[in-house]
């Protein structure tokens, strides 16, 4: 079962989530004042990409984008009809995979811009952050993410506050960018420092500065938190069964886990 309209709705008086059911009523909250360094940087970056945020993330991951989602809700064994919370779902590429395979999907941004597309897929969809979600504990089935963590001040905190309102034995999946290695190294650097940062000559303004923005944050957190540390991260956080998949010469990386 979905969390219900009254209690999303009971958030949004909190004034931490606003809401908009299946593209009906939607409202907004202050979120934006309270916000740590890494999460502004979400605000500063996708509003003005979220028009043709999907055809651009698919030009310039060259196509490997779709894949890596597709494989990481294929590979999420989460019951159907059961609700997963897709967090950082912007324009709803996730949500709608998930739907695809029959779950009962919340979509849930920082970012009112990005969440457009996710409400016109008639998910649930929610202005939040990932650090603190406006959800009871144990409220779904399973949980997905694409490219939150590098977003938010503790990452250890978010995966924590992830578990929290997924049951015990539900399931949780990941995409992220990864940091190629090997002859694939020099190449990614070549394509993160000269290819994207130019790639807003066409893409428009907003992708120069995300272009600009992607490789140093993805080199960093990689520097910061190896794959080995991810998985004891998610561990600590209390998933078990974690899994790890690179995927397009480690340019995608893919983790699930299994709630305690
Ligand atoms: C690169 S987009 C990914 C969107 C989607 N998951 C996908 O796979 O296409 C990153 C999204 O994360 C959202 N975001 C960033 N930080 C967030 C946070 N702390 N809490 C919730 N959403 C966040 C942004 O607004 C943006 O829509």
């Amino acid at each position: 079962m979905l969390p219900s309209r009254d209690e999303i709705a009971a958030a949004v008086t909190a004034g931490t989530a606003a809401v908009s059911h299946g593209g009906e009523a939607e409202t907004r909250c202050p979120l934006k004042q309270t916000l740590p360094e890494p999460t502004r940087d979400a605000i500063g970056l996708f509003p003005s990409i979220a028009r043709n945020y999907e055809r651009w993330a698919a030009i310039l991951s060259m196509g490997q984008d779709a894949y890596w989602r597709r494989e990481m809700v294929a590979r999420l064994p989460a019951p159907r009809g059961g609700a997963v919370l897709d967090i950082a779902a912007g324009t709803g590429l996730i949500t709608r995979e998930l739907q695809r395979r029959g779950h009962q999907v919340v979509a849930l941004d920082l970012n009112p811009e990005m969440l457009a597309g996710a409400i016109a897929s008639r998910a649930s969809a929610v202005q939040g952050v990932g650090q603190t979600l406006p959800f009871a504990d144990g409220s779904f089935e399973g949980a997905t993410f694409g490219y939150l963590l590098r977003y938010v001040p503790d990452p250890l905190e978010t995966l924590r506050e992830v578990a929290r309102v997924v049951r015990p034995g539900g399931v949780v999946g990941m995409v992220e960018f990864g940091r190629p290695r090997g002859i694939a190294g020099p190449l990614w650097v070549l394509y993160t420092r000269l290819v994207l940062p130019a790639s807003g000559l066409i893409a428009g303004l907003g992708w120069t500065r995300v272009g600009r923005f992607l490789g140093p944050n993805i080199d960093a957190f990689h520097r910061r938190h190896p794959e080995a540390a991810l998985v004891t991260m998610w561990e600590a956080a209390g998933f078990e069964a974690v899994r790890v998949a690179r995927r397009s010469l480690g340019g995608g990386l893919l983790m699930w886990g299994r709630r305690r």
